[in-house]
């Protein structure tokens, strides 16, 4: 398989007037090409902010400390010619914050081929109807005259992921593309993601706080903890054998229909603020499998052909 976007020794810091802090910190994976790959983890670990390094959308307050990212066999750390829009796109959690509430829907979806792909307007809304037809918008010709507030949420998404998926792009980023969404429409939304990539060359980077839904999707999941990445691997091998404490404590939290249990399993304490990390290992307050080297020492990081740990169990014991 061939890389497609390469995320290798990534730090971000971010900086204020009072304090600096480094989320994500040094990390690295690969997406490769037609892979779908989920990026899981609690709230403030960093998922987000690795996705808006990836767009070239950083916040002013931060920066690329070291690291770098290739996509496409380009590097585009700091490129000025970032090909967000054209072969990358992004889907956001609320598409409310991302479609230009006085303007038809169907005039923002033309703008986007007519200004990257200098379509005429007539070639690019017969582009739009195909596109959102396909994407489950019925009657799509009269849904392109409505602004986003006649969109329902459900809608508002998938007219989003029509818009991220006009350009035929080689990366779709979802950053919970389904979070703010009821139960049901939820579930629609996962259906038609799982139906993009089956019928579509587009790798996906799924992002999610919910590792079942990740699950759902993905061929490969990243779990990432306090801006460090914890584990990489193939889906089915995470379920059946999680290698990091912190994987595991995911996992046993995933409620079982079919025990009917009445106790769910919590992982104790909440994500460390990034502003003081704990030291050593990050997990170490809220592992029950740390050793004494846990507190004082950064885990190693062990990789084999398709698997990736950070952590002290692995150091001599291998993976
Ligand atoms: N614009 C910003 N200014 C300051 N801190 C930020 C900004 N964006 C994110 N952060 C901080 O970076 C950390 C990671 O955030 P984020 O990537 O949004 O987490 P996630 O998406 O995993 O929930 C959080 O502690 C958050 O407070
Ligand atoms: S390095 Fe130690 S504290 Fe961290 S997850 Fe592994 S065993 Fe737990
Ligand atoms: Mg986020």
């Amino acid at each position: 398989m061939k890389s497609l976007l390469l995320v290798e020794n990534l730090a971000i810091e971010f900086k204020n007037r009072f304090a600096k802090f480094r989320v994500p910190d040094n990390i690295s994976f690969t997406v490769f090409e037609g892979e779908c790959v989920g990026l899981v983890g609690e709230s403030g670990s960093g998922k987000s902010v690795t996705a808006l390094a990836i767009m070239g959308l950083l916040p002013k307050n931060a920066r690329i400390t070291t690291g770098r990212i290739v996509f496409d066999g380009i590097d585009i750390t700091s490129t000025e010619d970032h090909p967000r829009g054209r072969k990358m796109s992004m889907v956001f959690q609320n598409p409310l914050n991302s479609l230009n509430p006085n303007m038809k829907i169907g005039q923002q979806l033309c703008e986007v081929l007519v200004e990257n792909f200098k379509m005429s307007k007539e070639e690019a809304r017969k582009k739009v109807v195909e596109t959102m037809t396909k994407l489950g918008i019925f009657e799509a010709e009269e849904m392109l005259e409505r602004y986003p507030f006649e969109y329902s949420g459900g809608m508002r998404q998938r007219a989003m992921i029509a818009m991220a998926m006009l350009c035929e792009p080689k990366l779709l980023i979802a950053d919970e593309p389904t979070t703010a969404l009821d139960v049901t429409i939820q579930a629609q939304i996962m259906q038609l993601f799982r139906q993009l990539k089956s019928s579509s060359k587009t790798s996906i980077l799924f992002i999610s706080h919910d590792l079942s839904l990740v699950a759902q999707i993905a061929d490969k999941v990243i779990v990432m903890y306090a801006g460090k990445i914890c584990e990489i691997s193939p889906t089915r091998k995470l379920f059946t054998d999680p290698l990091h404490p912190y994987t595991q404590g995911l996992i046993s939290s995933i409620p079982d229909l079919k025990k009917r249990e009445s106790k769910l399993h919590s992982i104790e304490g909440s994500v460390p603020s990034p502003l003081n990390p704990p030291s050593g290992c990050r997990f170490h307050p809220r592992c029950d499998k740390r050793l004494e080297i846990c507190v004082q020492q950064d885990p190693p990081e062990i990789w084999t052909e398709e698997r990736f740990v950070k952590c002290w169990l692995y150091e001599k014991a291998g993976v």
